[in-house]
Formats: structure tokens, sequence, C-alpha cells
């Protein structure tokens, strides 16, 4: 692939999922995060856009291909980049269940690529950030994880929205939550509340 192969890619894919570079720009800086990781990522860059160093990881061959043209991936990233250090991009084309060889991030990205959060969270340093939706269940299992704490969700201007917490992953009529089940169905449940992204922080220490 081109230069403008890659671009095209890019923003083919960024127009079909929607930008959410706006998403990753309030958690960037909320939370000062310097590196990401990023399981199941397919072509989605636009992390890169605001964190200067970004893991890939993403099993796809179409994604491995992309990913093989990391200098044009680099010179598109430099070019549109709201940093000012360089950028640092690294691609692991395997499945994201076993192990990586990376050092600890500040902040992991699971988006519609199955338990992501659990998979990785033993990557992200305490205190750090996992920033996930409920398509497959992830943010469910992160909610009843008590190594996890709901701390914010994302609001419609992409903003942190930290008030009413409580009001989400609440089932109709006060039922459970049926963990198992969500494992088995990869589906998150339909909540009386529910919003596209979850913020959750490590806890630092728990039990
Ligand atoms: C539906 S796409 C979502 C891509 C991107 N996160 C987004 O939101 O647009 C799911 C991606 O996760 C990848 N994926 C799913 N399970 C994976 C695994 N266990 N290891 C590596 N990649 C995985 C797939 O290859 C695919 O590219």
């Amino acid at each position: 692939m081109n230069r403008e192969q890659v671009t095209d890619m890019y923003e083919m894919y960024a127009q079909k999922i929607g930008n959410r570079k706006q998403v990753y720009e309030t958690i960037a800086s909320t939370f000062d995060v310097k590196r990401a990781l990023y399981p199941g990522s397919h072509v989605d860059i636009a992390p890169s856009l605001v964190v200067p160093h970004v893991i890939y990881v993403d099993s796809f061959k179409g994604t491995i291909r992309f990913f093989k043209y990391l200098e044009k991936v680099q010179e598109l990233i430099d070019e549109r980049k709201e940093y000012d250090e360089p950028c640092t991009i690294e691609f692991f084309g395997q499945d994201y269940m076993q192990p990586l060889d990376i050092e600890p991030v500040d902040l992991i990205i699971s988006q519609y690529a199955g338990f992501v959060g659990q998979a990785t969270k033993d990557y992200l340093k305490p205190g750090g950030i996992l920033l996930c939706n409920d398509s497959h269940g992830d943010a469910t299992l992160a909610r009843f994880d008590e190594g996890f704490e709901l701390i914010a969700v994302m609001g419609n201007a992409n903003e942190l929205v930290q008030a009413g917490l409580d009001e989400y992953f609440q089932l109709p009529k006060g039922k459970d939550v049926d963990i198992a089940e969500v494992k088995k169905t990869m589906k998150g449940p339909r909540y009386t509340k529910q919003v596209e992204n979850y913020v959750f922080q490590k806890k630092i220490k728990w039990k």
C-alpha cells in the first residue's frame, strides 16, 4: 500500500465507525495518557492523534496488512497528531489473549472486540483507565470486577459525566445481572440506562 491507500483505508473506516477522536481526546487530556493499549483495534488509529504511544493488537489479516505499512501509518499520524512529543506506534498481529511483551500502559481501549479489559488488564497500571463499551459485555464484566471502579461515563458531547453512576448497569425490575450468561453470549444486557462508553479505573489496591 502507498501512503494514499493507507490514508484512504483509515478515513473510510473512520467514516464507517464515526469519528471517535474526541472521545479519545477527552480521556487522554483528563487522565494525562501517554501510553495506551488498543486490543482489537482494526484500523482505528484515531488514538494516536491524541496519545503519543499507542500499542495496537489485532489478529485480522486485513489489519495486519494495514500495519505492515507502519511507516506510512506513522507519516499520516505525524501530519495530524495534536501533541508535541514524537509519535510511537507499535502493532502486534496476534490474538490479544496471548502474552504481549509490553510495558504497563495508562489506558486500555475496548471497542467491539470481545472481553478486552478482562484479557489485558494486567498490562494496565494501577490507577490506569479502561475505556470500554458494552457491545460484547466487556463493560459489564468490568463493572462486576472488584479490580475496577466505574468513575465516569461518556456524555453525548464526549464529555466525562461523573454524576449518577449508580443508575448504570441496572436491569429492569431490579433483576440481578447474570455474569455467566454475559460470558456465554458475549452480549451486554439491556440496562434501564446505558451509554456508548464507560470509564473504569483500575484500583490501586483491593481486598
Ligand atoms: C468489530 S471490530 C472492531 C474494531 C475497532 N475496535 C472498532 O471499534 O472499530 C473487532 C476487531 O477485533 C479483532 N479481534 C477480535 N478478537 C480478537 C482477539 N482475540 N485477538 C486479536 N484481535 C481480535 C478483530 O480482528 C477485529 O479487527
